[in-house]
């Protein structure tokens, strides 16, 4: 029996790993992908369905296919996906060693968290299917744990193992595992690196449910590889590596100018090699890589030409101005911020303000900004603009989007959330938002009314439901819930209907 019935693996959404950020990373590196709002979409171990069910309400007209070899978490998916009448995602217990022609093709394949803990056979077959049932323009997501760092990983691994297994612990592998390699922290020398070492690996697990430990680490399988042999592989499977998952791998060149200077120098324009070490470099222990067919021209530079292209959205709100004129804004919902110094960027922040967690055509708003700018500077709005956002793209400051999901542009007459969210809220605090992020709603109250958001009732009756039995009047409770309103849509809760 699968080690993942017996002890459960809670999946959730991982937002590098949707079609739209697939797609987006494709246009900037000169492909032309499958358009994302009619596409297929296969997630290999896709466990209980946590992160390819928000994708069919994202993308309502495309189709999701899931497999997973273990059937207790794909039973829990299939009554989610029931319980919500969802009918573009559909799940199955599959080995995918088992993984038929019949599927056909997709336009986009996941693979998050399996190549790393499966046999070499079983690696191998992963790019087989990526190479059998990709799409001509369509594009892979595998992630995988990577040296230099996957091999300290595996040192702490073996020797948690060798402490289980030598001391005969079967109860509670996680908390033993943990407490010895917290007892090796203690006991190390003070000046030692090795108790550094130790000691970031103790704060790695200290962070992670004891489940995801029990897998990620203690489970029966484990490997990591140098980014340049799985490329090698990929190559030998007919796929080609396209880019990183995260943008400013492949865009934003490492901040020190000597050390973007010799990665240049070591690589000798080979991209693989130049990727290699990169690692080294940033002592890389995980990578998220995206590979499509061997034979596709891509084009690996002048981003920016090719943001003219997409959609953008900022999450990031105008918070003051520096003495020396810099504009600084804060991103929604997180501590990160930015200073800009480029009027023509500072304008577009604030114009896309207004539009999120909607998306705005890039070619739509550098007209808007020309309008707004003295007449000598209208003609290098585009560059501009384009090079300041695609910056920021690559430090998830901004979206860059091939598409406009089915966002709430204002809180409509009769709000609406997904059935997916309403019921999260039931039973959970973290909710999957049409961004295809997750937010953390805490409040009970809010999560109430988030429940009750289903379409059917106006402000009125949900400020009548919302109404607590003493101690707060109506107009109050229409002031909470206006507020509460409003920050769902903010968190891409609401739908647009
Ligand atoms: C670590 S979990 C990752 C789940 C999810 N993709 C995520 O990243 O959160 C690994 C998953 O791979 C599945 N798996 C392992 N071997 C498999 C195989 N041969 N065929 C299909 N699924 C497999 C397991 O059942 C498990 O659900």
């Amino acid at each position: 029996m699968s080690e993942y019935n017996q002890i459960l693996y809670p999946t959730h959404v991982h937002s590098e790993t949707h079609p739209d950020t697939l797609a987006r990373t494709a246009v900037l590196f000169g492909m032309d992908p499958p358009p994302v709002q009619q596409c297929r979409v296969l997630e290999i171990a896709c466990g209980d369905g946590g992160n390819i069910i928000p994708m069919g309400f994202e993308l309502p007209n495309s189709e999701f296919v899931g497999i997973d070899s273990a059937s207790i978490p794909i039973q829990h998916a299939q009554r989610v996906i029931e319980r919500c009448g969802i009918k573009n995602v559909t799940v199955q217990a599959l080995d995918l060693m088992e993984f038929g022609r019949d599927f056909g093709t997709f336009d986009y394949i996941i693979a998050h968290g399996i190549y790393s803990w499966v046999p070499e056979t079983v690696q191998q077959r992963i790019l087989a299917i990526c190479r059998d049932h990709l799409s001509p323009s369509g594009v892979a997501f595998i992630s995988f744990n990577t040296g230099p760092a996957g091999r300290i990983r595996q040192l702490t691994r073996d020797m948690m193992m060798f402490h289980l297994r030598a001391a005969g612990i079967e109860a509670d592998p996680v908390r033993e595992g943990r407490e010895f390699l917290q007892t090796l922290v203690d006991l190390a020398d003070e000046t030692s690196i090795w108790k550094a070492v130790l000691w970031e690996e103790t704060v790695r697990l200290s962070k992670r449910p004891d489940s995801v430990t029990y897998h990620d680490e203690l489970g029966s399988g484990y490997s990591w590889a140098y980014f340049s042999d799985f490329a090698a592989d990929a190559e030998r499977s007919g796929l080609q590596f396209l880019s990183d998952a995260t943008l400013s791998d492949a865009i934003e060149p490492p901040s020190k100018p000597e050390a973007a200077e010799a990665l240049e120098r070591l690589a000798q324009g080979d991209v693989i090699k130049y990727q290699q070490y990169l690692d080294f470099l940033v002592f890389r222990g995980f990578r998220r890589t995206l590979l499509c067919h061997s034979g596709i021209r891509l084009k690996r530079s002048r981003f920016p030409e090719r943001v003219q292209t997409l959609l953008v959205a900022s999450p990031l709100s105008k918070s003051s101005v520096e003495p020396d004129g810099g504009v600084v804004f804060t991103k929604r919902r997180a501590s990160a911020s930015v200073t800009t110094n480029s009027p023509i960027v500072s304008l577009a922040l604030e114009r896309l303000e207004t539009d999120w967690p909607r998306a705005k055509p890039f070619a739509e708003l550098a007209r808007e900004i020309a309008e707004q700018v003295p007449p000598e500077q209208k003609e290098d709005v585009p560059a501009v603009l384009a090079q300041g956002l695609l910056k920021l793209a690559a430090n998830k400051l901004v979206d860059l989007r091939t598409h406009q999901g089915p966002l709430a542009a204002s809180v409509e007459e009769r709000p609406m959330a997904t059935s997916l969210a309403r019921l999260q809220a039931e039973a959970t605090n973290l909710i999957a938002t049409l961004l295809h992020t997750q937010v953390e709603i805490s409040d009970p109250q809010s999560r109430r009314l988030l429940q009750l958001i289903d379409g059917t009732r106006d402000l009125g009756a949900l400020v009548s439901a919302m109404m607590p039995e003493q101690g707060v009047s109506r107009d109050d409770t229409e002031t909470n819930v206006r507020a509460a309103l409003e920050a769902f849509r903010g968190m891409g809760l609401l739908v647009s209907t």
